[in-house]
């Protein structure tokens, strides 16, 4: 790992991914400034970053103040992104102008300044919705700059990121969508039959893993790193040890699947995924969270949040 401190500009820094790199980053020593489209007083408060991480008002659309930004840093880490599947599939340009022009305007503003980069892109890049669509073609544009125009921008696909901080609106993301009507002993939705497979990676591990990611010295960057856990879990997996968790009474329903969505998915690491993790940033198995203790403290984080959580 490199030692010397960096200076990292983080587009997206306040999200629920961002802020657990914005804390890795920050305990590691470096000086990280956020690039977001609104500033959030309290979550400054409430995350410690008052005094310690930076903030710098833009939009990743406007080409002049990524350039502006770029130039000031060591490392341009690209988060900000418009999410959801069934979300987007009804509204497809502001998924389009932000997760392809906005990540353009960074990989050109890296290109200029000759500065590292990170883009980061999804584990259901394959689905045929705007969000797994426009987050691919971004990754394979990364991939194109690097070779292209000898930029360094490092691509890590991310599987089902979940933790404190995550919200569940108005993108249904599982975890928050299990975790908040079984502690209020709501009825759960579940979309399908349950079976799919995703792959739940705590989101402290992930930052983790995208620290290093960035950090690193001389790692390659004409491949896309992957972060997971692997190991099949399906969604009725996930429900079943959350109402244990959380010893919750709460009843599950089944609704159809929604659109832009698949069936039979299948979003997990690969092999190949995990030895890339192994070669190149030394991190192994052994290195996550257990399941448990990782589901254990996320719903500990919800349980005391859960005002800020309305649901009806
Ligand atoms: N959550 C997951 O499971 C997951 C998995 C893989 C990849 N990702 C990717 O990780 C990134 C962060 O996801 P998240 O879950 O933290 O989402 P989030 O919605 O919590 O955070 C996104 C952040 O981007 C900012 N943003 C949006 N548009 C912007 C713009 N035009 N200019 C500047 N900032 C803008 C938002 O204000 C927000 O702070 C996204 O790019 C997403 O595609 C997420």
């Amino acid at each position: 790992m490199q030692n010397k401190i960096k200076k990292i500009l983080v587009t997206g820094g306040q999200g629920f991914i961002g802020s657990h790199l914005v804390d890795n980053l920050v305990a590691k020593g470096h000086k990280v400034t956020i690039f977001d489209r609104y500033y959030d007083d309290k979550k400054f408060k409430d995350y410690g970053w008052k005094g310690k991480v930076r903030f710098r008002l833009g939009d990743v659309k406007d080409r002049d103040s990524i350039i502006e930004g770029v130039g000031f840093n060591d490392i341009t880490v690209n988060l900000a992104g418009i999410l959801g599947t069934a979300e987007t599939v009804n509204n497809p340009i502001p998924p389009v102008e932000v997760n392809i022009v906005g990540a353009i305007n960074i990989f050109h503003a890296l290109k200029e300044h000759k500065k590292r980069g990170f883009q980061i892109a999804v584990g259901n890049y394959w689905m045929n919705n705007p969000y797994s669509i426009t987050k691919s073609t971004a990754e394979r544009l990364a991939l194109m700059y690097n070779k292209e125009h000898g930029t360094d921008i490092r691509v890590l696909r991310g599987m089902n990121v979940f933790g404190e901080r995550q919200h569940h609106r108005p993108v249904r993301k599982i975890f928050p969508n299990v975790v908040v009507p079984a502690l209020l002993n709501k009825d759960i939705t579940i979309y399908g039959t349950g079976d799919q497979v995703m792959d739940l990676i705590y989101v402290k591990d992930f930052a983790e893993v995208l620290a290093r990611v960035i950090l690193y010295d001389n790692i390659p960057n004409d491949i896309i790193y992957e972060s997971g856990v692997g190991g099949g879990m399906t969604i009725n997996k996930a429900v079943d040890l959350i109402l244990k968790t959380t010893k919750s009474k709460s009843k599950v329903n089944r609704v159809p699947m929604r659109a832009g969505e698949d069936k039979h998915s299948v979003v997990e690491i690969s092999e190949k995924g995990w030895q890339d993790l192994k070669k190149h940033l030394k991190f192994y198995p052994k290195d996550l969270t257990p399941m448990n203790k990782a589901v254990a403290q996320s719903v500990a984080w919800y349980k005391k949040h859960l005002k800020e959580f309305s649901w009806d």
